[in-house]
């Protein structure tokens, strides 16, 4: 039996991790979340990874307020020079520093490393990658769409360069990883939907949000830009285990759920799935100016296993779950 210490166990991914390995007898599961272990704390982690001796770490930590933080630029306190400071700070640490902690802890235990990273370190211009060779496929599946089609976007090779400091943050994380150990899966995934974290005040997904909005308003105005590829929590997790149990090739894997689709093609798609008659009008990016850039343009190419479903069926299912737990809650309300 082999031992699994999921850190950021409480997340949306990381609660869809324990659940999937918990399953069967293959795994013994440790679950650390925020209060069991802080990761930008260096002694803490090699201290506690030390005692534990996982033989596999599952990072599912995430720093992910990519607006604020864009925003938050003052320079850290007692700064000599401009640094970043305050949020910036933070997220550089959570999602980039520590990583070179968990790997520096994990390779001293003989432990293999999994970490997840994003589309957001790409730059996204749809032009560039226009001109550029297509991706292969290098896995045996019998036909998946990269055998017959042309596709574009960025495979697990493509050159990062993030132009946000969400993404600069994470590309410091996969970059520390790289360093520190040779026995790693880095995972680029992107729009993870499904249950929100269990904290407080947790990031709900786009369509959690979506959806309220819908009930409320008779109108949503929706960007009809920045094409990228949804991924559901629990397949992500499940094909997390996959890569582990079929102890593939050590290296970085690109996993989201098929199709591609820009934010307002999404939100047409939920409604109707969730036979909400809203009107949606599609609008540019620029009509909701956020501090932190976006890429247009950031489908993630995988060339390695094999194509997980279409997000659109995976949304059926995980509206499926929203109704059940409604239901459930709406019985106790009665009761
Ligand atoms: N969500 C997306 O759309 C998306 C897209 C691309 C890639 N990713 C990547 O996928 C992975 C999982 O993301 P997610 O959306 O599941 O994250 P999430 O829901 O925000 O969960 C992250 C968990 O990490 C905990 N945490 C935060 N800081 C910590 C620290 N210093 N030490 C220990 N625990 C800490 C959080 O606790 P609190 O809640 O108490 O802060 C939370 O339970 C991340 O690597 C993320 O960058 C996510």
């Amino acid at each position: 039996m082999q031992k699994i210490l999921i850190i950021g166990s409480q997340g949306m991914l990381g609660q869809e991790l324990v659940k999937i390995f918990k399953k069967g007898r293959d795994y013994k599961v440790i679950a650390w979340d925020r209060e069991d272990i802080d990761i930008t704390r260096e002694k803490e982690v090699s201290k506690k990874i030390g005692f534990t001796k996982p033989n596999i770490i599952i990072n599912a930590v995430a720093y992910n307020a990519v607006d604020k933080c864009e925003e938050d630029k003052k320079p850290a306190r007692n700064a000599t020079h401009s640094v970043a400071g305050g949020e910036y700070k933070l997220a550089l640490e959570i999602n980039g520093k520590a990583l070179g902690y968990l790997a520096a802890s994990a390779k001293k235990n003989k432990a293999v490393l999994v970490h997840y990273s994003t589309d957001y370190v790409f730059e996204g211009d749809f032009e560039k990658l226009l001109n550029q060779e297509p991706a292969e496929c290098t896995h045996s599946c019998a036909s998946c769409s990269l055998h017959n089609n042309r596709e574009i976007g960025y495979s697990e090779d493509s050159e990062p360069s993030p132009i946000n400091n969400y993404g600069k943050s994470k590309l410091l994380g996969e970059k520390e990883v790289a360093k520190n150990i040779k026995n790693y899966y880095l995972i680029r995934t992107s729009k993870i939907f499904g249950k929100p974290a269990i904290s407080e005040g947790a990031k709900r997904s786009f369509f959690d949000v979506m959806l309220e909005l819908g009930k409320k308003n008779k109108i949503v105005k929706v960007i009809d830009e920045e094409t990228s590829c949804f991924t559901y929590a629990p397949d992500l997790a499940k094909k997390t285990k996959e890569i582990l149990d079929s102890k593939k090739p050590f290296g970085i894997y690109h996993i989201t759920n098929s199709g591609h689709c820009t934010w307002y093609e999404a939100v047409v798609e939920l409604y109707q799935q969730a036979k909400i008659k809203t009107k949606i009008i599609p609008v540019e990016g620029k009509e909701f100016p956020r501090p932190a850039k976006r890429p247009f343009y950031s489908v993630l190419i995988n060339t390695k296993l094999n194509p997980m479903r279409s997000w659109k069926e995976a949304l059926e299912e995980y509206l499926k779950t929203v109704n059940s737990e409604q239901r459930t809650m709406n019985n106790k309300k009665k009761k």
